[in-house]
């Protein structure tokens, strides 16, 4: 059934937890929020030619890329980055859940994309209440008019979401919608007194796929993380992405070496990748299974200045692991050394991490907010010195 009720019972029946958003999931209309062009996965939808494969997407608990590269014309050979979407209702829930929306708050989200999560906002305390900033500006002015065809008006701005929107503040609430590597200090500023909260899918390159739930109190905002949300990163700046060969150069010229630890040991763990991840916030991995029933898969560590790459082969029977790498930056070295941190810290699980933010910038920590992981997020370098 291709209706918002199809679209509330799918989300019942995987026993997603509706809260107080019931009443907005059924109520706004997701297909008005829908560019008639979209993208799910690999498939190109088209409203004029397929629409009743259209509005089933819009009414599917699935994520609907909207913008590929920025909404520059894009070649059929070349990289499509998703840079905008209508989010997957499901994860758009179990935030509004982590937020927890209070029926009298003002709420600033960074990232309108479509503007449907600023018009179930709306639609809970009110568009008056309700703030959205998308930095595309082609965007902004869509979701706005997305909402008001869906008879809400929250106000939604163009801005880079960096500096929040001082102009609507205090607010009780901040929710971000694409990932950002540190909380910015605006946000923290702009809550107001006595308290409020902060949700954004938080990480750096190699892990962006927490979610940061952090309580602000005198200037101070504080918390842990949760869920494995996989949002679109920061636009300002963000950083490229592309074919695993837009990263590979001068294969020959790499350093050839061998290790003991499996790559698998760090792509397979979530807390490995957590934990390794706040040492590499600007080099993202890729795995990338053999396919062929060998069980063999080699894990690529890719800086994001395409300066310096690794791989680490892992074999089922091996004990030692073939290494490349390349750069002036021995990336899996910097991997191996943060996984020997971890361990030597007892594999701690992702949840006994926290985060603070003050003005003087976040601090990541173990158990306490005085227990800081500088080992991990300020890592000595592993420059390469040779010739
Ligand atoms: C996943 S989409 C947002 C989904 C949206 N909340 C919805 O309900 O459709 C992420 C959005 O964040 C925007 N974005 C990325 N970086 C930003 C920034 N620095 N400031 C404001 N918006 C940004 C992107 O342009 C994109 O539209």
């Amino acid at each position: 059934m291709s209706s918002p009720a199809g679209l509330l019972e799918i989300l019942r029946e995987k026993g997603t937890p509706l809260g107080p958003w019931g009443d907005a999931v059924a109520s706004v209309r997701r297909e008005l929020f829908l560019p008639d062009e979209v993208e799910v996965g690999d498939e190109f939808i088209s409203r004029a030619t397929s629409p009743a494969r259209w509005l089933e997407v819009a009414y599917s608990d699935v994520s609907v890329t909207t913008q590929v590269n920025d909404g520059r014309p894009t070649g059929p050979d070349e990289y499509r980055l998703p840079t905008s979407s209508s989010s997957q209702p499901s994860v758009m829930l179990e935030m509004l859940s982590l937020l927890d929306v209070q029926a009298t708050d003002r709420i600033l989200e960074l990232g309108s994309g479509t503007g449907l999560n600023a018009a179930w906002l709306a639609h809970r305390v009110g568009s008056h209440r309700v703030v959205s900033v998308e930095i595309d500006p082609v965007l902004t002015e869509q979701a706005a008019k997305n909402a008001l065809a869906a008879g809400l008006s929250p106000l939604i701005v163009q801005g880079d979401g960096e500096q929040g929107w001082p102009a609507g503040a205090p607010y009780q609430r901040v929710i971000a919608t694409y990932a950002v590597t540190a909380i910015p200090y605006a946000w923290v500023e702009q809550v107001a007194a006595p308290q409020g909260r902060i949700v954004a899918p938080w990480g750096g390159s190699f892990f962006p796929y927490s979610f940061a739930v952090l309580d602000v109190r005198d200037g101070r905002a504080e918390g842990r993380f949760t869920g494995y949300p996989a949002f679109m990163r920061d636009r300002n700046p963000r950083p490229a992405r592309g074919f695993l060969d837009d990263f590979l150069h001068h294969r020959e010229a790499a350093d050839a070496t061998t290790t003991g630890l499996s790559p698998l040991r760090i792509a397979q763990d979530p807390d490995a990748l957590f934990y390794t991840g706040l040492a590499l916030p600007d080099a993202w991995h890729l795995p990338v299974s053999a396919d062929d029933g060998s069980g063999e898969m080699t894990l690529w560590i890719l800086a994001d200045d395409k300066a310096s790459w690794a791989s680490a082969d892992h074999t089922p029977d091996g004990r030692e692991y073939a290494v490349a790498q390349y750069g002036p930056r021995r990336l899996w070295d910097e991997a191996e050394a943060a996984h020997r941190t971890w361990e030597a810290l007892g594999r701690p699980s992702r949840d006994r991490a926290g985060l603070s933010v003050t003005a003087h910038g976040q601090q990541v920590w173990l158990d306490t907010p005085e227990h800081a992981l500088s080992s991990l997020t300020d890592p000595p370098r592993g420059r390469w010195t040779g010739g």
